[in-house]
């Protein structure tokens, strides 16, 4: 697909069945992320891949986090739909605040533009993903899952799969361009 085309087109679908990415195309979907503009060449993030056995441990998890966090009986709910996904990839920031060349703001977004690159990697090889966060993120039982310090934030839970419905719409969304844009 044109890149053009593949930034003015993409969307989220939180519909998704298997099959997710195998282990060349994740190969792929990675080298693409890794090229995430990274001031100091730092790489300031963590890629944490969750399928088959895996997504019964994020449920454990999430349950345990529910708990924690005293989140009431809609979210416990999610946990099964959320594990139910083909494929879920955690992106942590891994934040250094000694690096007083690249402060910690710039981190974290290096962090998450990887996780963007991912998600436009992914559509481009033909898997459909939606960008997830939620208050799990903060929750103690992922961040260790997870191999988070203290100063670590998870960014992103990305679920990623094939598109349950043959036919999503990817119509282009004409966005007056206007609103966000001026010249000094
Ligand atoms: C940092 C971040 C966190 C998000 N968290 C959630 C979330 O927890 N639940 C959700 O439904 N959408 C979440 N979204 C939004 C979706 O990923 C998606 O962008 C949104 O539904 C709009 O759809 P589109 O990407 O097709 O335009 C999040 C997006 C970002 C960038």
């Amino acid at each position: 697909m044109d890149t053009l085309e593949l930034l003015t087109t993409r969307r989220s679908n939180k519909k998704l069945v298997a099959p997710a990415p195998n282990q060349a195309q994740l190969a792929q979907i990675f080298q693409a992320a890794l090229r995430t503009p990274d001031h100091g060449r730092l790489h300031p993030y963590h890629f944490i891949v969750i399928e088959n056995d895996g997504l019964q441990k994020l449920a454990t998890i999430l349950r345990e986090v529910a708990t924690e966090l005293q989140l009431d009986e809609k979210q416990f709910n999610k946990i099964d739909g959320i594990c139910a996904k083909p494929m879920i990839i955690g992106v942590v920031a891994k934040i250094n605040p000694e690096i007083s060349k690249v402060p910690e703001w710039e981190q974290l977004i290096s962090a998450g533009c990887a996780a963007y690159g991912i998600q436009l990697a992914a559509q481009n090889l033909g898997f459909d993903n939606v960008w997830i966060t939620g208050k799990w993120t903060e929750g103690k039982a992922l961040r260790q899952a997870f191999g988070c310090s203290a100063q670590d934030k998870i960014v992103a839970l990305l679920m990623i799969g094939t598109a349950a419905e043959e036919k999503l719409e990817r119509e282009i969304k004409q966005i007056d361009t206007q609103d966000f844009v001026s010249y000094l």
